[in-house]
């Protein structure tokens, strides 16, 4: 999936010895579809050669304000009017401070400056050593770039080149892909906060033993970015799955059904949307063993009584806020045949204005899927596609139901 298609990004390199990282975005760049202008500052030069990134990015890298090349002379203006984005990756201490004084002495803070601040964000991946990084100074000059507009990104957290460990390691190529996707994508959920459960619920038989289901929890992790890039506060509340976090998502994790009723129950309050995705197991043993259960020899098997679980939807979809409009709650359902009937029913008995039916086997551990969106008038079907693509269409249609 090329998250980038049609896009152009200009990628500057000020001196760090991050610019290594930045060789490996600017590649991932151009694998996701984008042509990449890369920029480099006189210090980025000592650190990698414009001659690599010329390689990687297909272009002759720009590094002076006097670059005769432009027929206009003006390369700071042109370079910032025909990128979609501006990536500082790594942005070190002391281009933080240049672009906090407004400095234009150089090809790349000129070109910030020069930025059609509207239209064309300015995302800044800081890399520097930690006492740099925790320093008043660097501290006071990001917080004002930040007003200024710019998009200051975290940093990563452990060993540095100094040979110090702490706060200050430019964020991992494949995080900064993913900051820049969410920065270009429409916020339709500005101002929402959304709450997903995602994956299986395992419910235990004894200390070692369980019952779950094949539920991967992708969809849900899907929803949940999806959610973040459109411009929601996420939570995200996951069963046992072994999933990455998505970027800027905040995670519960749990185990059983009884769990995730209850972290739900505690995080709810706050939502404005409420997406059930997670696989719940229907029942859990009535009386899970403290200790292992033993074959006794016998060849007799264990009795096991079950109880029912929480239906953790259908008690949102009855909560006072739900009921008065003020929490959109959407429910999922997974069926092995006659979806369109089943989800038109279940529909109704959890009383969700939206219900988003899916074939269980198709489904279950796939990178793809295929969607029918059921509501109150009728269903329309989201075609076979990657689980992002049809995460990033549900978000549109939840966020269309919201206005
Ligand atoms: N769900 C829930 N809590 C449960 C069971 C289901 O929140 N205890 C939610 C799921 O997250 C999903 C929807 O309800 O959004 C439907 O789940 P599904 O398992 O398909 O429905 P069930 O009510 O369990 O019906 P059945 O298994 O009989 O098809």
């Amino acid at each position: 999936m090329n998250e980038l298609a049609g896009k152009h990004i200009v990628l500057g390199l000020s001196g760090g010895v991050a610019c290594y990282k930045a060789a490996d975005l600017c590649r991932q760049l151009i694998k996701e579809g984008a042509t990449v202008q890369v920029v480099m500052t006189e210090a980025a030069g000592q650190f990698i050669t414009p001659v690599t990134m010329q390689a990687l990015s297909g272009r002759p890298v720009y590094g002076s304000q006097w670059d005769a090349r432009e027929p206009n002379n003006m390369p700071h203006i042109n370079l910032s009017r025909d990128a979609d984005a501006i990536v500082i990756a790594p942005c070190s201490a002391d281009f933080v401070a240049r672009l906090a004084q407004g400095r234009a002495d150089e090809l790349l803070s000129l070109l910030c400056l020069a930025r059609p601040a509207a239209s064309v964000p300015l995302l800044l991946a800081p890399a520097m050593n930690r006492e740099m990084w925790s320093h008043p100074a660097t501290q006071r000059n990001l917080q004002q770039v930040a007003r200024d507009g710019a998009l200051v990104l975290g940093v990563g957290h452990g060993d540095q080149a100094c040979g110090e460990t702490g706060d200050g390691r430019m964020l991992e190529p494949h995080e900064l892909l993913d900051e820049l996707v969410a920065s270009l994508t429409p916020k339709v959920l500005a101002g929402h906060t959304v709450l997903v459960t995602a994956g299986p619920t395992f419910e235990a038989i004894d200390p070692v033993r369980g019952i779950t289901n094949l539920s991967s929890g992708k969809m849900g992790f899907a929803l949940a970015r999806a959610a973040r890039e459109a411009g929601a506060d996420v939570t995200l509340v996951a069963g046992p799955v072994h999933l990455e976090t998505p970027r800027g998502v905040r995670r519960v994790d749990v185990r059983s059904a009884v769990e995730m009723a209850e972290a739900v129950h505690a995080l709810v309050a706050d939502a404005t949307i409420f997406v059930a995705t997670a696989a719940v197991a229907d029942w859990r043993p009535a009386s899970p063993s403290t200790q292992k259960i033993k074959k006794d020899g016998s060849g007799n098997t264990p009795a096991l009584a079950f109880v029912e679980n929480p239906d953790i939807l259908a008690a949102v979809a009855q909560s006072p806020r739900a009921q008065a409009g003020e929490l959109l709650c959407v429910g999922f359902a997974a069926e092995s045949h006659d979806l369109i009937a089943h989800a038109t029913a279940k529909r109704q008995r959890k009383g969700v204005p939206l219900l988003v039916g899916n074939i269980g086997p198709a489904t279950f551990g796939q990178d793809d899927n295929a969607l029918v969106l059921v509501d109150a008038n009728g269903h329309r079907e989201l075609p076979r596609a990657p689980k992002r693509v049809l995460a990033r269409q549900l978000i549109e249609d939840i966020a269309a139901r919201c206005r």
